[in-house]
């Protein structure tokens, strides 16, 4: 892991923004808990998102699926038959590997050695042998490529095997009655089997759209990089259902909302960018990943899919139950009525990678003078509408009113925003304090305040402090924290 992740990871340990699962009992590889800041910043990330998505446009509706659905979803979908993995294992070591992994990492230190042609080979090799889903050969280019184990150094495999990633579990209580079920590994699927119940009831017309916010879960065999790869994750899909043949003008219009938003939210332009997938999954006809520029390279952390109308056709067959709209516009446009399958662009974001985002872009260590030194400032650039915390109410000191007439200021202004109220330690520490939880504003009560009613309130970023009447905070930390 880079250094600078190190950092991220210890910044968001130390305060409050993520645990490692069950870490009394040494954790649980690739499953993380959400601290009291953690909690905060994910939520208005997700929050941003629903608003963007459902109150901003007005032919996107909202739902929340269960997490266990019938299992024929999976076999519908595809999951149950292609949802794979190729695994590996290293008999000296004992450990586990995902072969494309192992090759890929092998292709990176070719490539850093200069030996570019090389890599390429093993790539493009890697990758057609994949789809043909010659696992043998896949063994073999790791044999061939000396790919050795990063722990025993030695080379001694087994055969390179499917894994499927979803989770299972039984449902029922006697043996003979229990049925396997999975936990989700897409949320999509929930919106797909209720397309027809929010299309009659919410009288909806195509084109229109169904969002989602959920969990999913893979059992990823290789999990790295914090809450990049998760066992347990959640994922923000919207399906925006459409006339077949129209996919390519969405799916472009998609592309083009999807990446302002992440701009908007504060992302420089120059550390995202769109990748086109070589290798499109079985549902796609068209798919692209929008990347950020982690310290560990640019990586997916959103993706725009045209999936046709397989999902729904799939479930149709599996179903028997017809997954169809009547297009009444087409009549009016002088075409046949026409009764179809819509097709469907999906945007899907991954809330912990847009989370691991959002604190990489955020994360600031700064030189600043204080007094006659240099120190480093640490500090989270965090979009205001994003910071876990809106404003800090302090009292200059504990004695002579200040901290009752503190606290009237934070009674009156906690109904709008998370906010918190701190009287402990001297004020550059409490400052201090709230620029590493990324808390835009600071607001100090002193004996001004007593006379006239006004406050300082100091900005993070820029450190500058400016008085200000009371009456006027509202207004001004609404500004900010709007989107
Ligand atoms: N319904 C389409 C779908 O699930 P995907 O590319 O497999 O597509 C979409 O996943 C997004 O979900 C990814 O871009 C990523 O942000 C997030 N995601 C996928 N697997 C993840 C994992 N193991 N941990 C964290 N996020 C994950």
């Amino acid at each position: 892991e880079s250094t600078q992740l190190k950092d991220i990871i210890s910044h968001a340990k130390e305060y409050g923004f993520v645990f490692p699962s069950s870490e009394i009992y040494d954790g649980l590889q690739a499953v993380y808990d959400y601290g009291q800041n953690g909690v905060e910043l994910k939520n208005n990330i997700k929050n941003v998102w629903w608003k963007c998505m459902t109150q901003l446009n007005q032919n996107v509706v909202g739902i929340d699926a269960a997490i266990f659905m019938h299992p024929d979803t999976w076999k519908a979908s595809g999951h149950v038959d292609s949802f794979n993995d190729p695994m590996i294992d290293n008999k000296d070591s004992k450990k586990r590997y995902r072969a494309d992994v192992l090759i890929e990492d092998k292709a990176v230190e070719l490539e850093l050695k200069g030996e570019l042609q090389q890599a390429t080979y093993l790539l493009h090799e890697m990758a057609q042998r994949l789809t043909n889903e010659d696992l043998d050969g896949v063994r073999q280019l790791i044999i061939d490529f000396n790919i050795t184990c990063p722990v025993s150094g030695t080379a001694n495999w087994t055969e390179v095997r499917q894994f499927n990633l979803m989770f299972s579990t039984q449902t029922g209580s006697v043996a003979e009655e229990s049925t396997t079920i999975y936990l989700r590994p897409e949320t999509a699927q929930g919106i797909f089997v209720n397309f027809l119940n929010v299309q009659k009831t919410g009288r909806m017309k195509i084109p229109f759209g169904i969002a989602q916010i959920g969990k999913a879960f893979r059992n990823e065999i290789v999990a790295r990089q914090f809450t990049f790869r998760m066992r347990e994750f959640e994922q923000m899909e919207m399906q925006f259902f459409i006339r077949p043949g129209t996919e390519m003008e969405w799916y472009e219009h998609w592309k083009a909302v999807r990446i302002k938003w992440h701009q908007a939210l504060g992302i420089p332009a120059k550390k995202l960018r769109f990748h086109d997938h070589e290798k499109l999954a079985h549902y796609a006809n068209a798919a692209v990943d929008i990347e950020f520029e982690f310290p560990f390279g640019f990586k997916e952390v959103e993706g725009i899919h045209s999936r046709t109308d397989f999902d729904l056709s799939q479930h149709q067959t599996l179903s028997k139950k017809k997954q169809q709209y009547f297009d009444n516009d087409l009549n009016a446009e002088g075409k046949p009525y026409g009764n179809y399958v819509p097709y469907v662009i999906e945007t899907s974001a991954g809330a912990d990678r847009l989370f691991l985002m959002t604190l990489c872009n955020a994360y600031t260590e700064e030189e600043v003078t204080e007094g006659d030194g240099v120190k480093t400032r640490i500090y989270l650039k965090l979009h205001p509408v994003l910071a876990p915390v809106k404003a800090a109410i302090f009292p200059l000191v504990r004695k002579d009113g200040l901290p009752e007439k503190a606290q009237q200021i934070f009674d009156d202004l906690k109904f709008d925003f998370n906010i918190i109220y701190e009287e402990r330690d001297a004020i550059g520490k409490r400052y201090t304090r709230q620029d590493l939880i990324g808390t835009p504003f600071c607001i100090a009560v002193d004996y001004e305040t007593l006379e006239n009613n006004t406050v300082t309130v100091r900005d993070r970023d820029t450190r500058e402090q400016k008085r200000m009447p009371i009456s006027e905070l509202r207004n001004y930390i609404n500004e900010a924290v709007s989107y």
